[in-house]
């Protein structure tokens, strides 16, 4: 059975840096793991909580603050999420965000009406009390609203400490209690000084000194690994991708030669990818790495199915496998390491205290299964991705291996639509690479998220010398986006698009037609399959 270590919690690595601590209670916003980044940019751990955790388990938990984060409910609702009450009488500072300032209001006993007054989009705020969480405004600010209802009546325990045109009460404080509510959101960028606002809250009124620093994550973590393993050996899938080489590098750094790591060449990496991960391997470390060339079975497996959701069950399933296969001839193996982050943490609902797990939308093939008989190690379930590069680089890591875009479990087969063949990605594989070349040269590589190529079930007509065609059309793809859940298309310079295009065309041989995808998520996704 694998065992799970102890979830995010009072001990684990990230938090024993510091005994101080802020807890956001999830009310079912798309911008609760936003707050806890934000927070944790002013060196003040965070951690994201269920909506209906217990004051008790508060207590223990013993935060010097905590954020009620907004949500898709209106308060009144029938099933609307509520707060355990008697968290308002702990004495800990309280600040309510959107529905989290309305679930607050309501539970002081304030006659909270919320009539439907929607608001999204900019709006520029008056800050009446420019004190405490507001020190350092302006006396007019923009702001970012996103909501249905908003307080139309405030309690007299409460005062107002900004307006906007439409929103009488934009931010309130209670009279006597540390309790803070803002209609606006602090944590998006388009409220432009709503950093400075969360961090007025965990300083001044929270009175966190901002001492937790992820540089000292390193140390913390490789101690627990130590602590944990002894003399037993781990094993570590890489994939070329940022989080299991930091895995890879922290194992490394704790138990050196004890680590073993295993590399499924599925065949549908990207161009040189093998000898990439290995080379970067063999530069930073000294120990044991195997590398499984399962491409045969994964193209057999593969071989007449050009159903989407059917190509990722059955390269999830010849991963496994493979991975299985390998690991079992690693006779003293006990541990695997995977680099599982706090966000996947918190949507598997895999944290004690934290949220129900959502519906995921992003897809689950390149993981394990539990059944494979290792305990896990998973040293990065603390860290949001953002601190996951940092790490790399405090881990001596390069640059251009910590900000490498993610590549999908599937590889390139959910990029080579209709039905995956070697030709077909000897193709895409040139494609791709001329793509992300260009990209790189133009120095964008860094302000995009995802750029690739797209193989296209299409032939059609073209003209090369005097000859007629009837070739590939290959789609390029280029993402900007924080979260990979909605993206933009980047708009990349004609130029660009141009010289992309024209290589393409001269130097890849069965494509004569190239298109720039100019689609958002949503409606469309990030891959085409
Ligand atoms: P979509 O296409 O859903 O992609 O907009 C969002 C992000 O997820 C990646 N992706 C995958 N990752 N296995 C993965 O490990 C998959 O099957 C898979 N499909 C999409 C995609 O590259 C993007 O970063």
């Amino acid at each position: 059975m694998t065992t799970h270590p102890q979830s995010t919690d009072l001990d684990s690595p990230a938090a024993a840096l510091t005994d101080q601590r802020i807890v956001v209670l999830d009310f079912g916003s798309q911008y609760a793991q936003l707050i806890a980044r934000r927070v944790r940019e002013q060196n003040v751990y965070c951690q994201i909580v269920r909506h209906d955790i217990t004051a008790e388990r508060i207590k223990e938990l013993a935060p010097q603050g905590v954020i009620l984060s907004g949500g898709p409910s209106s308060v009144y609702e029938e099933g609307a999420p509520q707060i355990d009450t008697a968290i308002f009488d702990l004495g800990i500072p309280i600040l309510g965000i959107c529905y989290g300032m309305q679930v607050a209001c309501q539970a002081l006993g304030g006659s909270v009406d919320n009539t439907p007054s929607r608001e999204f989009g900019r709006a520029q705020c008056e800050f009446v009390d420019r004190d405490s969480i507001f020190k350092g405004m302006d006396s007019s600010e923009q702001v970012w609203m996103s909501h249905g209802d908003q307080v139309s009546q405030i309690a007299d325990q409460f005062t107002v400490m900004a307006k906007t045109a439409t929103c009488p009460y934009a931010a309130i404080r209670h009279v006597s209690r540390p309790v803070f509510g803002m209609q606006f959101h602090p944590e998006v960028t388009h409220t432009p000084n709503g950093g400075q606002i969360l961090g007025n809250f965990v300083r001044e009124v929270c009175g966190c000194d901002g001492t937790w620093k992820l540089d000292d994550f390193a140390n913390a973590a490789i101690e627990t690994i130590r602590a944990q393993v002894g003399n037993k050996r781990v094993i570590c899938g890489l994939s070329g991708g940022v989080d299991s080489s930091v895995v890879a590098a922290l194992l490394y750094k704790a138990i050196g030669p004890q680590l073993s790591c295993i590399l499924v060449d599925n065949g549908l990496l990207r161009k040189n990818e093998q000898q990439l991960v290995i080379n970067e391997f063999s530069s930073h470390f000294k120990t044991d790495l195997r590398v499984v060339n399962a491409e045969n079975q994964f193209l057999a497996d593969l071989a007449g199915i050009d159903e989407p959701q059917e190509k990722r069950r059955r390269i999830g399933h010849a991963f496994i496998e493979c991975f299985k296969a390998e690991a079992e001839k690693i006779e003293d193996a006990h541990f695997l390491a995977q680099g599982t982050l706090y966000p996947d943490v918190i949507e598997s609902g895999a944290d004690k205290d934290g949220p129900a797990a959502t519906i995921k939308l992003h897809h689950n093939v390149g993981g394990l299964p539990e059944e494979l008989g290792f305990e896990l190690i998973e040293p990065l379930r603390d860290l949001f991705k953002d601190e996951v590069r940092r790490l790399g680089l405090e881990l001596g890591l390069p640059e251009q291996l910590v900000w490498r875009h993610p590549f999908p479990g599937p590889g390139l087969a959910v990029r080579c639509l209709g039905e995956v063949t070697r030709d077909k990605l000897v193709v895409l594989r040139e494609a791709d690479a001329i793509v992300v070349d260009e990209i790189e040269k133009a120095g964008l590589y860094r302000d995009t998220s995802q750029a690739f190529a797209v193989l296209l079930p299409v032939q059609s007509v073209g003209v090369m010398g005097d000859a007629r065609t009837y070739d590939n059309a290959v789609a390029v793809r280029c993402v900007n986006t924080d979260d990979f859940m909605t993206a933009d298309w980047s708009h990349l310079p004609y130029d660009l698009l141009a010289q992309i295009s024209t290589r393409i065309i001269n130097e890849v041989k069965g494509v004569n037609r190239v298109c720039y995808d100019i689609s958002s998520k949503p409606p469309a996704t990030i891959e085409w399959e």
